[in-house]
């Protein structure tokens, strides 16, 4: 055959521009893009007929939690990289990148590598990369970049909150200053720690334990405080930096004026913060544990509103699941592990913080219809791509250059809107934050590097456990080479 797969007829998105195409595909890779129906007659092992349904090259979900041992408060982790992975095809995302977890009390991070990678090995659905976690930055571990780097990981993730993960401001610092001289691009979770363990006092204190209060308890002030300052630390050893997960328009604001002077400062954003608010937590009994996750869902429609505005002028770079799945109902003899006789309702303290959110990332936004195509391709695929060091593999529909990973969407209203339901969805969480919230697409079709591994209508996840690889990136495509740091210049 000429070649093993071609989609008639899509109507083909990318970040620049929407048309009319065909696409041909060949070894795993896109072969070529003709004019529509021109592929009619070639032949083909395979062919799909979009029938004029967007076709996109595959999600990229750069902030995805996967076997991660439980660090703080109670709670049961729930997805490892092969139920993640299977939830993500389903969704129409093809890659992810997920953590690997540094032991604090291990002064390499080598070991979190191997055993991410021992993990993931033959167990993934789509494929994956790696960013590693660093909680202990010691001169061992930040002489390993450079062997990260040649192992295809090239970027960490840092935290300024949790006292387990929690890293002082000269601790940043030394991370910046050695990312700066690898290429490694820097991940910031941006909440105060310190603020956060004071207000959490403050409320337990006044026996204020509910769900709801885990909200209370970090209040937008403290993650804009926590953004401003990542930001005075990459200014100072002038490297990028990335704010993951943005849920607050005060956080939004600090970061456009950061950008807007010129700094490389990039941020994501998460669907937490485009369709939840407060009053999920404020739901009875222990239901508002679902919509715990960190930073929390904002006030009300006039946050998400701001976060929209954000993806549409530029402000957020991607925009990521933070897939990070625990087990609502954890009962061992009928009692839930937050839930004690002094608080029925549950302590917010022991809320495992994080919402699944792998598989309804795309459809939800999409089907939102808030933004144009060309931006939600771009930041849902190929911002992530570039951002992360995967482009042109992935992000992109370059023939001859591009993995052939596509999502294939229903024709225009070919689809009834339907209600989200957790019994629908592939990961191995017991509840979705998201039930019952209408969507009016879902991927019908998902390919990884030519093979249909999702088709909705006939066999659901058809790809195999073990098909996903490990992808190996290159620097952020926004990374580059500088001189050596001067201490002189200040
Ligand atoms: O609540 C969240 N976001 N949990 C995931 C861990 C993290 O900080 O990204
Ligand atoms: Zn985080
Ligand atoms: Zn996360
Ligand atoms: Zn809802």
């Amino acid at each position: 055959s000429a070649f093993d797969c071609v989609v008639l007829d899509g109507m083909v998105v990318t970040a620049a521009d929407v048309g009319r195409y065909d696409i041909a595909i060949k070894d795993g890779k896109i072969a070529l893009l003709a004019p529509a129906r021109s592929l009619a007659k070639v032949q083909a092992i395979r062919v799909i007929e979009a029938q004029g349904a967007y076709v996109m090259p595959g999600g990229v979900d750069a902030h995805v939690h996967l076997s991660e041992p439980q660090l703080f408060g109670k709670g049961r982790p729930a997805d490892d990289f092969s139920t993640g992975s299977r939830s993500a095809i389903a969704g129409g995302t093809t890659t992810i990148i997920a953590f690997a977890p540094q032991d604090r009390s291990d002064p390499s991070i080598l070991n979190a590598l191997d055993e991410a990678q021992r993990k993931a090995q033959g167990a993934a659905y789509c494929d994956y990369a790696l960013h590693l976690l660093i909680s202990n930055p010691t001169q061992q571990a930040l002489g390993e970049f450079a062997v990260l780097r040649e192992r295809g990981v090239s970027s960490i993730k840092i935290y300024m909150t949790y006292e387990v993960l929690q890293l002082r401001d000269n601790q940043i610092l030394d991370v910046l200053l050695q990312a700066r001289k690898d290429l490694v691009t820097t991940m910031i979770h941006a909440e105060n720690g310190d603020m956060l363990t004071w207000m959490t006092e403050q409320l337990e204190r006044r026996r204020l334990f509910a769900p709801r209060y885990h909200a209370t308890s970090r209040p937008q002030i403290l993650e804009s405080e926590a953004t401003n300052r990542a930001i005075a630390l990459s200014q100072l050893v002038e490297t990028p930096i990335l704010i993951v997960h943005v849920s607050s328009p005060l956080a939004a604001n600090n970061i456009r004026t950061a950008q807007t002077s010129g700094l490389p400062v990039y941020a994501e954003t998460c669907p937490q913060y485009l369709f939840l608010t407060r009053k999920g937590l404020d739901q009875p009994g222990f239901e508002g544990a679902k919509c715990v996750c960190s930073p929390p869902p904002r006030d009300g429609e006039a946050d998400l509103e701001s976060i929209w505005a954000g993806i549409e002028n530029g402000t957020f770079t991607i925009l990521s699941s933070d897939h990070c799945p625990f087990v609502y109902d954890d009962s061992v003899d009928g009692k839930k592990s937050a839930i004690s006789a002094d608080a029925p309702l549950g302590r917010f303290r022991y809320i495992p913080n994080g919402c699944p959110g792998v598989e309804t990332r795309l459809p939800l936004v999409l089907s939102a219809n808030r933004l144009s195509v060309e931006k939600f391709v771009e930041v849902t695929s190929t911002n992530p791509a570039k951002l992360y060091g995967l482009y042109p593999q992935k992000g992109a529909l370059i023939p001859g250059v591009s993995d052939a990973d596509l999502t294939i969407w229903y024709p225009p209203s070919s689809l009834e809107p339907f209600p989200v339901t957790n019994a629908a969805l592939h990961h191995n969480v017991d509840y979705t934050p998201y039930e019952g919230h209408i969507v009016s697409q879902w991927p019908r079709y998902t390919l990884l590097r030519g093979e249909v591994v999702w088709d909705r209508d006939n066999g659901g996840v058809v790809g195999q456990k073990g098909y996903g690889q490990f992808v190996k990136r290159g620097p952020s495509a926004w990374c580059r080479e500088q001189p050596e740091w001067d201490v002189e210049k200040f």
